[in-house]
């Protein structure tokens, strides 16, 4: 099994080993799974074209180390526990046995319905045991998946299924969330029906046994394919460096791009954050409750913890259904060790009730984790107390779609926490702080761009079909680097503080969103000449969305006009993109090279109005005070 770091001095020992010989350190973690084919060499480092890669001439199959070889030492062990979306519904146990069993027989359906090596499949799915299941299945025959957050519009979901041009699509009837009922899969033919002519075949799970449209011709029940076939199913021999999975994300430019990772690296990478960053120890319970439609979801609720043979549990649910106490109810019935969630959550609830978790025995754990942007003071010190009772440590981590894994965060009981710092970074990962020159920040207590100076197994290999677009994003800013898009603080000891996006990205509840995307959404309305959307400060989502709009004619009906502007938002995007305020103004702030300048854009929608700085260089500085008197409160 992957080696635990349990002691100071061994982070110490494995950083430094991990920093001085980085292929002799991966090599050794490599060599705890099963592979079919040793790896030729570890290493291929180039950060300019950029072409890494890692575990070279390695193959290997991921799901027989996610499964079948921990089946002779945990066969009965439950490898996923299913908490449904509503409180009095009983939980589903999986053990690794029937797991491998379901997945199998899954795998089967897919190869009976031409799915081979190398196929692209799309999910839109909700929180159940299938989607673990489906993904699961297409990694045991090589097929790629691309898995689509169902929360994204018919629209969203087309692009991405053209994109990577998806032979099958993996859905529900309906899904769950909270109080509501989506229908799923008449977005999914919705979809279809824009043009997306790669998909032969949709397989359908019947999640709620609601009503749904069928074409005979396209779908195909879950039921009566899936059931019906063998437990057996030999695993695809993958090369390490053949493609995992695709997952779609948010840049500052352009439509999303399909972040694309490799199965050997990815494998590797996964399971050693995994184990040391939860500290999880056989017979643990543990508890993320990300949706698999994000990257948190396949590293963290599938991957990490499936390879690394534990118990791993998934929430259908929303945490305020019933109440404002279904998380700490769902820790309490189940006894979970490692609680893993995201600052949106936690500031959600903290406002529900300062006491409220005190109702609930959180006695069981023993690290409680924040992921996906920054935690604000105020909800680190509540998560704490009220939830690890200053018992259980927080790791805050951090790291991206691109990265695939945890990079900065402590190793709970083993180095220390301070409140909003993701601290250290874990063995592997070599951070560096520039200025916007590219000069690197030596030393403590400074600030800088965030990058990364040194490949690491996880990494993102390529954007799909659009190499040029990774070398750009990623790789073109600063000569030999991976550059994140964040920047951070390193203080008197060496911790990292993340402080946020310094592109046009904006993180919404943990959710990325690209301003550009929401721009292009809004200007889709006839009404609408040009628009600039910016984040502000918000106190639970951590971020809103600020949309400034420069429609045709006078708005006379300002309600009604923002209320067609959110239509079309989530139409486009999905209701995750909304803006929560839209002003309306003559003029956008240009420069005399016709740019939008956002950085008055962005102070006004922080309300710093004192802080626009020179705005003379504008080509239109009447404009300014039109906008500070529009401004929305
Ligand atoms: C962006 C990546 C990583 C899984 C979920 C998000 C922000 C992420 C933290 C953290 C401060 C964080 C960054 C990053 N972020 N974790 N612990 N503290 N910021 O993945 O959608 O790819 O977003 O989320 O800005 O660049 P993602």
């Amino acid at each position: 099994m992957t080696l635990q770091i349990r002691s100071l001095e061994q982070y110490h020992e494995a950083y430094r080993k991990s920093v001085e010989d980085p292929e002799g350190f991966w090599a050794e973690q490599a060599s705890t799974f099963v592979w079919r084919k040793k790896w030729d060499s570890v290493l291929k480092n180039d950060f300019v074209t950029p072409d890494v890669q890692w575990f070279i001439g390695g193959k290997l199959n991921i799901t027989e180390n996610c499964l079948d070889r921990h089946i002779e030492t945990r066969g009965d062990q439950i490898a996923i526990i299913w908490e449904s979306n509503e409180a009095h519904e009983p939980s589903v146990k999986l053990t690794y046995r029937e797991l491998l069993a379901e997945v199998n027989k899954c795998a089967n359906a897919l190869k009976a319905q031409g799915i081979g090596k190398g196929d692209r499949v799309c999910f839109y799915m909700p929180m159940i045991p299938q989607v673990a299941i489906a993904m699961l299945a297409c990694a045991r025959i090589g097929a790629i998946h691309s898995v689509v957050f169902a929360g994204f519009s018919a629209n969203a979901l087309a692009e991405r299924i053209k994109d990577a041009q998806c032979k099958m699509v993996i859905c529900s009837d309906y899904n769950r969330r909270g109080p509501k009922t989506i229908p799923v899969k008449s977005v999914v033919d919705e979809a279809i029906s824009m043009g997306c002519d790669s998909v032969e075949k949709v397989l359908v799970y019947k999640s709620t046994g609601g009503k749904v449209k069928w074409d005979p011709n396209i779908d195909i029940w879950w039921h009566e394919t899936v059931d019906n076939m063998g437990a057996e199913c030999q695993a695809e021999v993958m090369d390490a460096e053949d493609m995992l999975f695709i997952l779609y994300t948010s840049g500052s430019t352009g439509k999303p791009k399909g972040v694309v990772h490799t199965c050997g690296g990815y494998m590797v990478y996964t399971c050693y954050t995994f184990r040391n960053v939860f500290q999880y120890q056989d017979g643990d319970i543990y508890w993320c409750t990300a949706d698999v439609g994000w990257i948190t979801g396949h590293s963290y609720i599938i991957y990490g913890p499936l390879l690394a043979g534990a118990t791993t549990m998934m929430f259908e649910g929303v945490p305020g259904h019933p109440d404002a106490g279904r998380f700490w109810h769902v820790c309490e019935k189940h006894r979970v060790n490692q609680f893993y969630t995201a600052p949106t959550a936690i500031r959600a609830l903290m406002a529900a009730g300062w006491h409220a978790p005190e109702g609930y025995d959180l006695s069981s754990l023993k690290v409680i984790g924040s992921v996906g942007e920054p935690i604000n003071e105020e909800a680190w010190h509540w998560y704490d107390e009220k939830v690890g009772h200053k018992r259980a440590p927080i790791v805050d981590t951090w790291w991206q779609t691109e990265t695939g894994g945890i990079m900065i965060t402590p190793l709970p009981h083993i180095t220390d926490t301070k409140p909003c710092f993701a601290s250290y970074p874990l063995p592997g990962v070599q951070p560096v702080l520039l200025d916007p020159n590219g000069v690197e920040l030596e030393g403590n207590s400074v600030e800088g761009l965030l990058c990364i100076k040194y490949p690491w197994p996880s990494m993102l290999r390529t954007t799909y079909g659009d190499h040029e677009r990774c070398r750009t994003n990623y790789f073109a800013a600063f000569h030999n680097m991976y550059f994140t898009g964040d920047g951070a603080k390193r203080d008197e000891d060496g911790r990292y503080r993340i402080i946020g996006r310094v592109d046009d990205v904006i993180n919404v509840s943990g959710h990325r969103i690209g301003t550009a995307e929401v721009e292009d959404a809004i200007n889709q309305h006839s009404g609408v000449v040009e628009s600039a959307v910016v984040g502000y400060p918000h106190d639970i989502k951590g971020q809103g969305i600020y949309a400034y709009v420069k429609a045709h004619s006078e708005v006379v009906d300002e309600d009604h006009f923002r209320k067609e502007i959110l239509d079309v938002v989530t139409k486009e995007i999905g209701p995750i993109a909304k803006p929560d305020k839209i002003q309306f103004v003559l003029q956008l702030p240009k420069t005399r090279s016709g740019k939008i300048m956002r950085r008055i854009l962005r102070k006004i929608a922080e309300g710093q109005t004192d802080q626009l700085g020179d705005t003379s260089t504008l080509l239109n500085p009447e404009c300014v005070e039109e906008l500070k008197a529009g401004a929305l409160e």
